[in-house]
């Protein structure tokens, strides 16, 4: 056998990202899975993929493109832009004639990190359809793979054609779509994706559905969160019961990839990026955003899907608990029957 050279062994480390900024590479060891038992077909699952064969929208021609969105103008009262309303009072980096400006820059930082949300969801929902043992959680993946991809479709669109200003991914979730793409246990990246990402997704479509600036985000925001809890419930339904047969190691791996996850998408909502965007006082504005009490009622009300599914898996562990607690993303009363 011919030995390798130098330069040969130096090539297979070379990777694309090294060269390109807009590209992210995760190197990951999979088992493709086939199935030849093709199922019952009568399941919840199948149900949820019936569901998503025919919800399917088009984002060309469903949606009213016609508005124009001017970013930057004077915002309509009746356009709240959810959290832009709480970033008001004394201790707010943002001083009032601001307000308008931070309004804009929140919704494009927003929009951008649903839309590389949805990237990631589209890529690891493809790794699924590949590893997932049961036919079922295949197909249904591979509708979803079709979904978000739609997703991509509309958001991508929306900022190209309408907003023109746009954020890069957020450090916390970009660290995480990294760790779930190099996993190789196919029910981490569903943890890891259905139910970290896609519940905390959820949450946000719908609380952003009613307060962003303009018609338009409004009604993609809207159709998507109706796809997302399709999407949540199959997280739901595709792991239940798996977790009461492992053994506490395995448990053990499950809690501290998912004690990471929360980690990092907590740090996600300080807004670090839109405070340097708009040079005010990145410190002032991390603090602002930890300890304002409706900055973290607005994150609590995020995590609270994360934490119902969390409890419904059998995943809830004191661990993750004590994590919801000391980052200020649930009340106490939200773990009221773990003992
Ligand atoms: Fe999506
Ligand atoms: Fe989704």
């Amino acid at each position: 056998m011919a030995e390798i050279s130098q330069s040969e062994s130096d090539s297979t480390l070379f990777t694309l990202e090294q060269t390109r900024s807009d590209l992210m590479e995760v190197d990951a060891s999979i088992r493709a899975c086939l199935n030849w038992d093709y199922g019952e077909r009568d399941n919840r699952i199948w149900s949820l993929y019936q569901k998503n064969k025919k919800s399917q929208w088009d984002a060309e021609t469903y949606i009213d493109w016609d508005y124009d969105v001017r970013f930057g103008a004077p915002l309509d009262d009746a356009y709240s832009a959810g959290v832009a309303t709480f970033v008001v009072g004394t201790e707010s980096p943002v001083p009032k004639e601001l307000l308008n400006e931070f309004r804009w820059q929140y919704q494009a930082w927003m929009v951008s990190q649903f839309l590389h949300g949805e990237q990631g969801a589209l890529v690891a929902t493809a790794r699924l359809v590949e590893t997932v043992p049961d036919m079922e959680s295949k197909i249904y993946a591979a509708s979803q793979v079709a979904d978000e991809a739609r997703h991509v479709e509309a958001y991508a669109k929306y900022i190209d054609e309408k907003l023109g200003e746009s954020y890069p991914i957020n450090p916390g979730l970009k660290a995480l779509l990294r760790d779930l793409l190099a996993e190789s246990n196919w029910d981490i990246v569903y943890l890891g994706m259905q139910v970290v990402v896609e519940g905390l997704a959820l949450a946000a479509t719908r609380l952003a559905g009613s307060g962003f600036g303009d018609p338009i985000i409004t009604s993609i925001t809207k159709m998507i969160a109706r796809d997302e809890a399709r999407h949540v419930g199959f997280g739901s339904v595709a792991l239940a019961g798996l977790y009461d047969g492992m053994t506490s190691k395995e448990l053990d791996e499950r809690e501290k990839f998912l004690l990471e996850a929360i980690h990092l998408m907590s740090r996600r909502f300080l807004l670090r990026e839109v405070w340097e965007r708009m040079d005010l006082d990145v410190e002032k504005g991390v603090r602002f955003a930890q300890t304002d009490p409706m900055m973290f009622g607005y994150r609590q009300l995020l995590f609270q899907q994360v934490i119902h599914l969390l409890r419904q898996l059998g995943l809830l562990t004191p661990k993750l608990r004590d994590l919801f607690l000391t980052e200020n993303l649930a009340r106490p009363e939200a773990f009221r029957n773990l003992g």
